[in-house]
C-alpha cells in the first residue's frame, strides 16, 4: 500500500495534522553494506514532524558519492560515519526537492520559514534520509525555496555539487579574478559546478576529462580542456593558481610543480597518507599549500547562506546544474549501479514523483543536455 501523501493544512503552532497517523510511505533501505542491491524498496511508517521539523513531500533526490560509499561501506573510513559493523541509518539520500508536506509545532517566538505547500530543495544533514517519499528535516537545515523558473529534478540536481564546490572554490583556493584555476573531474557533480564558479569568479579555468566529456566540460565554460587519457596536466610548472581535485585522483606531491608560487591544491577525496602530512609538509614549499576540506560537515548556517546564493544563480541561468540522468524511484538500484562506475556526468536524480519524466544518459545526451 502507498501511503495517501494528503496535504495538511498549515495552522499554528503545529501544521502537522493527526489525520495522516498510521500512513506509511515507500523508503529505499538497506540493513547490510555491500552491492547496489542491498538497496531496496520498503514500506515505512510516514514520519511526524517534531518541534521546528518540516516534513518534505520528496519528489526528486540524489545518489551521490557519498551514498554509494554508505551503502557500501567502503572506503572503510566511511563506516566511521555510516557505522562499522552494520549501517546505523537505513534510508541514505541528503539532497532533495519537492513540497513541505507538514509542519512541527514552533517554540514560542520561533519564525516559521515555510508555510505547507511551499516547493523547496536542499540538504537534509549527513544523516540522510532523503532517498524516500517523505523526509524529515530540521528547521534551520540548509533548506530554501525553489523558484519557479526551477525544476524539481534541476534543484535536487544542483545541491552536492554546487555546495560542496563553492566552498573549495571561494575559502579554499580564494579564486579571484585573473587566476589560472585547474579542475581535475571537471565532468562530475563536485568538478562541473567548480569549473562553473570559478569562471564566475573571473578566473582562466582548463577542466580534465576524458574525450567524451570534454565538449560537455568546454560547454561548462573552461577556457581550455585536458583529455587525461592521452595528455599530462601536472608537467607545466607553475601554470596554476589553484589545482582542485574534485574526484581524488591526484596528489598534492604529483601537482606541486604545477602550482604557481603561493598556489593551492585542494581535493575533495584525500588518501590517508595526504592527510597526515598535509599541515607539516605544504607550508615549506614555497607557500604552496594543500588542503582538504569536509563541505559536508559544514554548519547548516553556511550551508543555507550558499545554497541561497547558488539557487538564485541557477535561477537567473548562470550556472546550469548537469544531470547525468533521472531514474524511477523503483530503479534506484539502477541509480547506484549508475554512480558506482565513477563515470558519470553531473547528478543521478532519483525521480520519487511518478510524473516527473525519466530519462537514460543516451536520452539525456540527445537532448543536448550531457555531450
Ligand atoms: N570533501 C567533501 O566535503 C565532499 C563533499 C561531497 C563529495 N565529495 C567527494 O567528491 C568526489 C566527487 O564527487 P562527484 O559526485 O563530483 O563525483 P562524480 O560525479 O562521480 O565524478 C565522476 C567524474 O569523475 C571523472 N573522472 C573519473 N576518473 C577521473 C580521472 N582519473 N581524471 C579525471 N576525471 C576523472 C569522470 O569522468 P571520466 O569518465 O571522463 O573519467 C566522471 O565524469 C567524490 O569522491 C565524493 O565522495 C567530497
Amino acid at each position: 500500500m502507498r501511503c495517501s501523501g494528503t496535504p495538511t493544512t498549515d495552522a499554528s503552532p503545529s501544521a502537522s495534522s493527526g489525520d495522516q497517523r498510521g500512513a506509511i510511505m515507500l523508503a529505499a533501505v538497506f540493513d547490510r553494506y555491500g552491492p547496489p542491491e542491498v538497496v531496496h524498496l520498503a514500506e515505512r511508517p510516514l514520519p511526524e514532524p517534531g518541534p521546528g521539523e518540516l516534513r518534505v513531500r520528496v519528489a526528486a533526490t540524489v545518489v551521490g558519492r557519498a551514498d554509494v560509499a554508505g551503502r557500501a561501506g567502503s572506503p572503510f573510513a566511511a563506516r566511521l560515519f555510516f557505522g562499522l559493523r552494520r549501517p546505523k541509518r537505513e534510508t541514505l539520500g541528503t539532497d532533495f526537492a519537492g513540497v513541505v508536506d507538514a509542519i512541527g509545532p514552533l517554540a514560542p517566538g520561533e519564525e516559521r520559514r515555510f508555510s505547507v505547500g511551499d516547493r523547496v530543495h536542499g540538504f537534509t544533514g549527513p544523516h540522510g534520509g532523503a532517498n524516500a517519499e517523505f523526509a524529515v528535516v530540521s528547521g534551520d537545515a540548509p533548506v530554501v525555496a525553489t523558484p519557479d523558473r526551477i525544476d524539481d529534478v534541476t534543484a535536487a540536481a544542483l545541491v552536492e555539487g554546487y555546495l560542496t564546490a563553492l566552498p573549495f572554490v571561494r575559502d579554499v583556493g580564494r579564486v579571484a579574478s585573473g587566476d589560472r584555476v585547474l579542475v581535475i573531474g571537471a565532468a562530475g557533480s563536485v568538478g562541473s559546478a567548480a569549473v562553473q564558479l570559478a569562471k564566475h569568479a573571473g578566473a582562466t579555468v582548463t577542466g580534465v576529462a576524458s574525450t567524451p566529456k570534454l565538449a560537455l566540460v568546454r560547454g561548462l565554460g573552461a577556457d581550455s580542456v585536458v583529455d587525461y587519457t592521452i595528455e599530462r596536466y601536472d608537467d607545466v610548472p607553475g601554470a596554476y593558481h589553484f589545482v582542485f581535485d574534485a574526484v581524488g585522483v591526484s596528489s598534492f606531491g604529483r601537482m606541486r610543480r604545477a602550482l604557481a608560487p603561493g598556489g593551492v591544491y585542494a581535493t575533495t577525496a584525500p588518501a590517508l597518507s595526504v592527510l597526515a602530512v598535509l599541515g607539516p609538509i605544504t607550508r615549506l614549499l614555497r607557500g604552496k599549500r594543500a588542503a582538504v576540506h569536509f563541505t559536508g560537515l559544514l554548519p547548516a548556517a553556511a550551508k543555507l547562506t550558499d545554497l541561497r546564493a547558488v539557487t538564485a544563480l541557477v535561477a537567473d541561468g548562470t550556472f546550469v546544474p548537469l544531470v547525468d540522468r533521472v531514474v524511477p524511484f523503483a530503479d534506484i538500484v539502477e541509480a547506484h549501479r549508475r554512480v558506482d562506475t565513477g563515470r558519470k556526468r553531473g547528478a543521478v536524480v532519483v525521480a520519487v514523483d511518478r510524473r516527473l519524466a525519466t530519462t537514460t544518459e543516451a536520452q539525456h545526451r540527445e537532448a543536448g543536455g550531457a555531450r
